[in-house]
């Protein structure tokens, strides 16, 4: 028997190889003592045998084979070129290890394959990242590909996954395990907002703050599947890949995309801070790595296709003195798009609306101090433009295809696509001074395949190669493609359409299993939000987009005085602050009370934390119940601080001490009975600050 084992300080993943055949994860959890002999544990861990089963059990191994009676979804479903199934059957040839890396490899010698399993642990984040390659000697037809398989724990009651839409991302769901398959599967040729490919399995009685959770991400843009299986004898195992059926051509080499998981002992926000740093400090490629995040102004619901120079710059005069840093031009800049029905395609400015090109606009905004980023939304044709009568074969799919929003997609593995895009895209990029684009994905593919995602990150790849200091923010009608895959190119995602504070509290706590503030942006929209008609006071409003990397979206120019005053302020607090809160680790906290939706941004170094308390939905009971903070220093004190005493209404009429000026207490005070904050609306935000 042979055996491996990768060590973070945090977790072990150990591997044995029993009978010659694929290797077994034996172990995932927390750390193994150095001494612990892997053979005997893979010995002590095998399960026993009774009536009703084979002979011998049959391997969970990192890649289940259907050859070997596997009573679950095997890793692997291939085809020969003219179709004939193929049911390998592969034997371990060799391991390679380094610091902190594991390549297993294996070989179907009669069938002429050869499978590969990657894992790579690292130290500082206690990222696992595993893939799996395959190789044929001759072309095959592959229809599924699983990266390393994983087992589930079986202390374990439920799994969280997540689900969405448009306007509503990041919805988690619990189901509880049980016997067979929890499937989820992503078949838009995105990333989607119905699947996002995150998984995180609870140990029995976790919460966000304590107990155990195993967390996985599957960092691919084109649609993947998620099977958590339990077997009939009671093993569970997590498998993911590319959706099946998404290489759609014979070929000789395979590889999934870089599966992400990680063993927490703290809770869900261990998997949480995990992911966010993972995120962060190892995938995203940051334009100006030393330059802070600028607040945004985005002029999507400000004018929408409606563009006029006059009115644009009079918008960026008041964003900037509000305290915008970047100016967006949204969706209308080109070709004759006055509507979703044209244009898309024809990456050329218009005339009608830019008679001078852009630089009057650029140059107004430079000399407010802001930098200038604009909309594309390459991947996409409408009928109605230059590019599709010139081209009508670069369409993805049939022409009888059901449009999306009025247009259809461009085949992105074409050479002579991805050519004219860059260089459509580039000139304006060489011509004028952006810094910044936002990149949108506003329908579904006809179908899904993988080579179009190849072939989008090929082209970011060398656009980002090309212009390395232009930031790219990853958008698809709000949080249609967010994953691991496309960050690696981009560095900013658009969450939501939902400008809606109320949903966006939601949305941006649940998405925070994953991502960190720094990419996450979050906008301050218009009074009415323009997607759910609710009218949200100024304060709360302001409040939650300055809990991930801030952003104005809504027209200056209905403000008040008042609102005006209130958003400044806040967005100075956000500006002196973002030093710190950029880099912090995001907390979910266990709150009491429903209602409450709570996270504590702490910083890097310990020293501070923000903690926002947003409320809901009114109580069920009369007076705030005490919420519980986490991950600080159990030998320190904090000073803590209500930094919107300005928010307290009439109707509190009590003196909690927070109301009247910062307290100084112990830790260990704030992480067993916790913050008692004053009486509140619902739809609103308490924000209180922490110094040890
Ligand atoms: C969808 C995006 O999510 C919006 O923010 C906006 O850019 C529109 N597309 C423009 O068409």
């Amino acid at each position: 028997m042979e055996c491996w084992r990768l060590d973070d300080g945090r977790q072990t993943l150990a591997l044995a190889m029993r009978a010659g055949g694929l290797p077994e994860v034996i172990y995932w959890g927390p750390p193994l003592p150095d001494s612990e002999d892997l053979a005997v544990i893979a010995r002590a861990g095998e399960i026993d045998m009774t009536g009703g089963m084979l002979d011998r059990t049959p391997p969970l191994s990192i890649c289940p084979e259907a050859a070997q009676s596997f009573p679950g979804q095997p890793g692997l479903v291939l085809h020969a070129e003219d179709g004939a199934p193929l049911l390998p059957a592969f034997r371990f040839e060799a391991a390679e290890t380094g610091d902190g890396t594991l390549a297993l490899v294996s070989r179907d010698t009669a069938l002429g394959l050869t499978l590969t399993a990657r894992f790579a642990i690292d130290r500082g984040t206690h990222i696992l990242t595993a893939t799996t390659a395959l190789a044929a000697d001759a072309p095959v037809r592959l229809h599924w590909l699983a990266a390393p398989v994983l087992p589930a724990p079986q202390l374990s009651d439920e799994m969280i996954d997540l689900a969405g839409r448009w306007c509503g991302e990041f919805q988690p769901i619990r189901t509880p395990w049980s016997p067979g398959i929890r499937l989820r599967e992503n078949r838009t040729g995105r990333t989607g907002h119905e699947h996002f490919p995150g998984l995180i399995v609870p140990g029995r009685g976790a919460t966000h703050t304590g107990g155990e959770a195993w967390g996985f991400h599957y960092g691919w843009s084109g649609g993947h599947r998620m099977i958590a299986e339990e077997l009939p004898d009671g093993r569970r195992q997590i498998q993911w890949g590319h959706a099946p059926g998404t290489e759609r051509t014979p070929a000789t080499r395979f590889e999934t995309a870089p599966l992400y998981a990680v063993y927490s002992a703290k809770g869900l926000n261990g998997c949480a801070v995990s992911f966010q740093r993972h995120l962060r400090d190892r995938i995203v490629t940051w334009a100006r790595p030393d330059a802070p995040r600028p607040v945004h102004y985005n002029c999507w619901e400000a004018v929408y296709f409606d563009h006029d120079l006059e009115e644009l710059k009079d918008i960026a005069t008041r964003a900037a003195r509000l305290g915008a840093e970047r100016f967006v031009l949204d969706d209308g800049w080109f070709g004759t798009r006055d509507d979703y029905t044209t244009s898309l395609g024809d990456w050329t400015i218009d005339p009608r609306k830019y008679p001078d090109g852009l630089t009057p606009l650029i140059d107004h905004i430079h000399g407010l101090g802001m930098t200038f980023g604009l909309w594309f939304e390459p991947e996409m044709i409408n009928t109605d433009s230059a590019a599709f009568r010139a081209h009508p074969d670069w369409r993805l799919g049939a022409a009888d295809q059901i449009p999306g929003r009025q247009q259809y997609v461009l085949d992105m593995s074409r050479d002579d696509v991805r050519e004219e895009l860059f260089g459509q895209i580039s000139a304006l990029l060489g011509r004028y001074a952006i810094d910044y684009i936002k990149w949108d994905h506003n329908r579904v593919l006809p179908y899904p395949d993988a080579a179009q995602t190849r072939g989008t990150h090929a082209l970011l790849d060398r656009l980002r190669a090309a212009f390395p200091t232009v930031e790219i923010e990853s958008c698809a009608s709000g949080g249609g493609r967010i994953d691991f895959g496309i960050l690696g190119r981009t560095q900013r995602l658009w969450l939501s359409d939902s400008n809606d504070a109320l949903e966006r509290l939601r949305m941006q706590a649940d998405a925070a299993m994953f991502l960190p503030a720094a990419v996450t942006g979050s906008h301050v929209g218009p009074r009415t939000c323009h997607t759910s008609g609710r009218i949200l006071d100024i304060s709360f409003r302001a409040w939650v987009a300055a809990m991930r990397h801030m952003g104005f979206e809504m027209d200056p120019r209905e403000l008040t005085d008042h609102e005006a005053d209130v958003l400044a302020r806040v967005t100075a607090w956000w500006t002196d602050n973002r030093g710190w809160l950029m880099t912090a680790d995001i907390h979910r906290l266990d709150s009491p009370d429903p209602a409450i939706i709570a996270e504590q941004h702490i910083s890097r170094d310990g020293g501070q934390f923000v903690v926002f308390a947003g409320r809901a939905a009114s109580s069920a009971q009369i007076a705030p119940r005490p919420l519980r903070l986490t991950g600080l220093d159990p030998e320190a004190s904090y000073e803590i601080t209500l930094l919107n005493r300005d928010d307290v209404t009439g109707l509190s009429r009590g003196q909690p001490a927070l109301k009247a000026g910062a307290e100084i207490v112990s830790s260990r005070y704030l992480m067993s009975h916790g913050i008692s904050l004053p009486w509140a609306f619902p739809g609103s935000i308490w924000v209180v600050n922490g110094r040890r």
